[in-house]
């Protein structure tokens, strides 16, 4: 079967030909992949700065954005029944038998740092005609999600910093009630996103859904296809070229959130300044190395302190993210149809997977197909 990976020694990426998978354990599920997603963590890896082979191997096969279609189901993997879509995590456990997050379940919290991720960190990945995994690590999609459940797996990073938010609000007035539903949890207050990539998008999505009323600030002037999409969700879009930090908060009045989604240190620092009172800055980026930047610590420290303010770094994403992950898709769908057509900017074959994730990303998502839809 074909393969997309990467050879770190000789600093290649291409196609290439494996042995397709067999189930390995009753547990395990056979899998058709049908679309793969690109994102920047695949262009790193491609570049060369990040991402690790399984031990023993000279290549990792990338992917770990993905949609599949179940082929068989071993007889301990009843869950699952030939036909079924599903959407794998990415994270695997570490092997410490101390790691209280991998020991239950939620390898995303690992403690360690020995996990594995697939397509990432010393395990394969997806973006290959067939893949088998353990029915755990599988989350089942509604046949309504076909055509945009690869979004599923970049929408968990928003919907894991949304969990903790939720939990964080819970310390100030008004003391956030945990029965609110789940679109009511933003309501009155404001959220400001960093970057116009998907990561950014998905998350002022789920954002505008919580009913945050909604900002997202980055470099690029309107109009194109990503500001049009800010402004057909209900939020309001800025472009960095045009408005100041000072200006923008200025707009906004006290910012309760702010979610970065570019990996940008001094952008991030910037937006720091800015943040208001019992305020939330979520971080999810995550930077390669960059210029050394000036910063005012001791200005920083104070502010933070005496506003009640929360600093949260946040990564991979656990079970109850991709459920979510997967009914907010399903809302998208229905509140935003038009916006959710244009979330997939294009399928491409294999082939063209080294071009593209090197190239720069045109539209929102990129993905790669192997199988044509059934
Ligand atoms: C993936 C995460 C992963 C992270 C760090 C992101 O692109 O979506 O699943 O944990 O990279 O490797
Ligand atoms: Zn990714």
């Amino acid at each position: 079967m074909k393969a997309v990976a990467v050879f770190p020694g000789s600093r290649e990426v291409k196609v290439v030909e494996r042995e397709g998978p067999r189930l390995a354990a009753p547990d395990q599920v056979l899998l058709r992949m049908l679309d793969i997603g690109i994102c920047g963590t695949d262009k790193e890896i491609c570049s060369f700065e990040y991402g690790t082979p399984p031990p023993g191997d000279d290549h990792l096969v990338i992917g770990h954005e993905s949609l599949a279609e179940v082929v068989e189901a071993g007889p301990a993997a009843g869950r699952f029944a030939p036909g079924d879509l599903v959407v794998p995590s990415v994270r695997r456990p570490c092997p410490h038998p101390s790691c209280l997050s991998c020991r239950s379940g939620h390898q995303d919290y690992c403690y360690t740092g020995d996990f594995t991720e697939r397509g990432i960190k010393e395990a394969h990945g997806f973006m290959a005609e067939s893949v088998a995994e353990h029915e755990r690590y599988l989350n089942l999609v509604p046949p309504d999600l076909r055509e945009i459940a690869v979004l599923a797996e970049p929408l968990t990073i928003a919907e894991k910093a949304l969990e903790q938010i939720f939990w964080v609000m819970r310390r100030r007035p008004p003391w956030l009630d945990p029965e609110t539903p789940r679109d009511e949890r933003g309501r009155g207050l404001s959220a400001l996103v960093l970057g116009v990539g998907p990561v950014g998008l998905l998350g002022a999505m789920a954002l505008a859904t919580a009913g945050f009323t909604t900002y997202v600030y980055s470099r690029e002037l309107p109009p194109s296809p990503r500001t049009d999409l800010v402004g057909a969700i209900g939020a309001t879009y800025v472009s960095s070229q045009a408005t100041t930090f000072p200006d923008l908060a200025e707009t906004i009045g006290n910012i309760d959130l702010i979610y970065e989604a570019v990996g940008h240190s001094h952008f991030a620092l910037e937006a720091l300044r800015v943040l208001g009172t019992n305020g939330i800055f979520v971080l999810t980026g995550v930077p390669g190395l960059q210029a050394f930047v000036e910063a005012d610590p001791a200005r920083l420290m104070r502010e933070m302190v005496l506003r009640n303010q929360v600093l949260l770094g946040t990564v991979n994403a656990g079970p109850g993210a991709f459920a979510d992950a997967l009914a907010d898709l399903d809302l998208f769908r229905r509140r935003w149809p038009a916006v959710v057509r244009t979330l997939i900017a294009g399928r491409y074959p294999p082939e063209q997977a080294p071009d593209l994730i090197l190239g720069r990303p045109a539209g929102i998502k990129t993905v790669i197909t192997f199988n044509a839809p059934a």
